[in-house]
């Protein structure tokens, strides 16, 4: 199976320690207005006994959604049950598991937008009315077998909103789209799990890990941890700027942690092409990288911090993006 760009990601940290994951809401930091709503469905569901509404959490890579959707299910009573778009090949998949739920359980979907359109279909009488519909024999002899479902919620997670059909879209009542962290909220994430994984930061190294780490807890975790390595090599009493500065040097991380791939878009767009519109297609071609990995993961950060813009035309690059390239080649 080849694994592109995000799947690898997610698998690495797989095999990482779990220790870093939020595991109550204490422990999430940021997303509030998102917090703050599920709080309020959690509470009005436990007040009447009964499962909280479906849920689509949507946003950049890393940015905490299957972690939010942890914290979720362990707060409700049922059991949970964790699959994938991709993972769900046959409508007896999905038929399986959904059987086998139990009234409160959680059934994660990760990747929900890669889910094919005879199982989504299948998913709309599941979710809107607790009733799976089996389809017996075929042509026009074939019947319908409703069964009934117990009433459990769906989490539907994406890093590609726009790929998920409006009717499974109106089926989840709760729908959050996930924001990049600020600097700040950043500072708090990487000082906590500083403290878990025994690293002691001093004021300005936790500076600069939290401004390189793209808006996303995942990078600044990996960068982290990169710390930690040095810090047990060099065997530091306290990071300082000098050493947070090697370990960037060594993850290839520039300014606001842009990698060479972000500098090799920002050099297409500014050097190659003058500032002229471009298009994914033309990118990816110059680039050697999936159209997927340039619109999932680099993209947005870019357009986050301000570098790049996306016009009818295509992808233009700003003036602060023209303002980077400059103060690069002034470096090199
Ligand atoms: N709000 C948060 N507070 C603290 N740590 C966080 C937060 N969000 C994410 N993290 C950390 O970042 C890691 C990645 O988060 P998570 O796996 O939940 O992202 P994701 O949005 O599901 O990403 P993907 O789209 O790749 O599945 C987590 O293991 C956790 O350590
Ligand atoms: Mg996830």
């Amino acid at each position: 199976m080849e694994l592109d760009h995000h799947q690898q990601e997610q698998y690495q940290e797989q095999y990482q320690d779990q220790q870093l994951r939020p595991q109550n809401f204490s422990d999430f930091i940021g997303q509030q207005n998102t917090v703050e709503n599920l709080n309020l469905m959690l509470q009005s569901a436990q007040m009447e006994n009964r499962p909280i509404d479906h849920i689509l959490f949507a946003g950049p890579p890393g940015l905490g959604k299957t972690s939010l959707s942890m914290i979720v299910s362990s707060l409700q009573k049922g059991r949970v049950h964790l699959t994938t778009g991709p993972a769900l090949t046959k409508k007896s998949d999905l038929a399986s598991i959904v059987a086998s739920l139990g009234s409160c359980d959680v059934l994660f979907i990760d990747e929900i937008h890669r889910l094919n359109l005879p199982i989504e279909e299948m998913l709309y009488s599941v979710m809107e009315d607790f009733r799976l519909d089996i389809i017996l024999g075929q042509g026009t002899s074939a019947r319908v077998m409703p069964m009934p479902v117990a009433p459990f919620t769906l989490i539907g997670a994406t890093t590609k909103l726009g790929q998920i059909s409006t009717p499974l879209r109106e089926r989840f009542i709760g729908q959050y789209q996930f924001a990049f962290y600020t600097p700040f909220e950043l500072k708090i994430i990487i000082q906590k799990n500083a403290l878990k994984l025994k690293v002691n930061l001093s004021e300005e190294s936790l500076d600069l890990l939290a401004s390189c780490a793209r808006g996303t807890p995942r990078v600044a975790n990996r960068i982290l941890r990169r710390v930690r390595d040095f810090v047990v090599v060099n065997k530091l009493k306290e990071v300082h700027l000098p050493h947070v500065k090697e370990v960037l040097r060594l993850l290839e991380l520039g300014e606001q942690g842009l990698q060479r791939m972000d500098q090799k878009i920002l050099f297409y767009m500014g050097d190659v092409l003058q500032g002229r519109p471009v298009g994914l297609e033309a990118l990816a071609s110059y680039l050697s990288e999936d159209k997927q990995t340039i619109e999932d993961v680099y993209e947005p950060y870019l357009m986050q911090i301000g570098f790049i813009a996306r016009t009818p035309r295509g992808r233009v690059l700003t003036e602060e993006g023209k303002k980077y390239l400059r103060r690069i080649s002034l470096k090199s």
